[in-house]
């Protein structure tokens, strides 16, 4: 029997919601697969904000750091916009990525054939599409110093050490190994010195890989030719902000943000989360879909953990309970055989996941 210890980090909005559902599908893997969870709680976001004065307390920080793995919701809400910036939920996020040193976010997206016209890409465009993005996630403009905002102007830094792009690189040509062995590198290099020697040391990098295809692109024309062809791509390989934006153009393709797992790894521990927010608006109305964070429980049990087959279970259950017709709201339109609330796709995957 393999035991892990998971910290829990519900957020905002619809997180404890998702997250819930997530476990659910966690305990039926446990009853078929030789694994022993435990779950410890930790408060993050504005929820964490209100209760401590602090939107990523220390407790969470060393919770997280002694745990094996991270399953986490979603943070943030317009109730805590007009915050400082270090008090709002989204500093706590950033903070822990930062502190758990997870600098690779994976964000693979693909098409179920039964969604393929849930997207507003034409379905000819999209079947058969699978990518997989690579994105930095501890460097960058998001965290360059120095950073000012006064009345009359403000400014950010987008700084990458040779060492923080090489690391990355790795990242995304070890993915590619195991994929189709392309990786597409998205820069801005015709413009930003911090592009060109993200390129440069990209290609050295890729000297050790000469197996992978490696390929450029500036991130304008990127996020056209992810509308216009996104079959093109396998890899893609970028920087925190590209990524952070291409990565939600990228979940269009599947036709719903409510879909897309992501892992945050490179640390010690990992953080797998779905790519999408909290949703405020929806929060509490049992119509939130929880696959994205479903798939991301199922993300841990693979790269965290190593429990392949644990993985593809879950995997496995939500493919068929999307083939089979259930669907929450946010995809009843598209081959809806029955409209599920939160809870109840949970329950039918955690089903499906005790039954094949
Ligand atoms: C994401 C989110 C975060 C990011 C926010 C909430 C800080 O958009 O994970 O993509 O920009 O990284
Ligand atoms: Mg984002």
């Amino acid at each position: 029997m393999n035991r892990y210890n998971i910290a829990i980090i519900k957020g905002d909005g619809i997180g404890p919601e998702i997250v819930d559902e997530a476990i659910k599908v966690l305990d039926a893997v446990c009853s078929k697969e030789d694994i022993e969870l435990s779950y410890e709680e930790y408060l993050m976001g504005g929820n964490a904000y209100d209760v401590t004065g602090n939107p990523l307390p220390d407790e969470t920080v060393d919770g997280c750091k002694k745990s094996d793995a991270i399953l986490f919701g979603a943070i943030g809400g317009d109730k805590w916009d007009g915050l400082e910036r270090h008090l709002r939920p989204e500093s706590g996020l950033l903070r822990l990525r930062s502190e758990l040193g997870v600098y690779a976010n994976l964000r693979p997206t693909s098409v179920f054939d039964e969604l393929v016209d849930a997207s507003t890409i034409k379905p000819e465009v999209l079947k058969g599409v699978d990518l997989f993005v690579v994105r930095e996630l501890t460097g960058g403009i998001y965290f360059g110093q120095p950073r000012e905002k006064n009345a009359d102007m403000a400014f950010n830094t987008m700084v990458y050490t040779k060492e923080e792009i090489k690391r990355i690189a790795i990242v995304a040509f070890d993915s590619a190994m195991k994929r189709r062995k392309q990786v597409c590198s998205i820069d801005k290099a015709n413009v930003l010195e911090v592009s060109q020697l993200w390129r440069e040391t990209v290609e050295e990098v890729a000297k050790d890989y000469p197996e992978v295809t490696l390929s450029h692109m500036y991130v304008d024309n990127a996020a056209m030719q992810l509308v216009r062809n996104p079959r093109q791509f396998d890899v893609m390989l970028t920087g925190n902000i590209f990524g952070d934006i291409l990565s939600d153009e990228a979940s269009m393709i599947s036709g719903s943000i409510g879909l897309l797992p992501s892992a945050s790894v490179g640390g010690k521990v990992g953080l797998f989360e779905p790519i999408h927010g909290s949703a405020p608006d929806i929060a509490g109305q049992g119509i939130s879909n929880p696959i994205a964070t479903i798939m991301s429980a199922a993300m841990m049990l693979r790269f965290a953990l190593g429990e392949e087959s644990a993985a593809d279970r879950i995997e496995k259950a939500v493919a068929l309970v999307l083939k089979d017709g259930y669907r929450t709201k946010d995809l009843s339109d598209y081959g809806a055989k029955e409209v599920c609330s939160t809870t109840e796709i949970g329950s039918i995957i955690a089903d499906y996941v005790a039954k094949i």
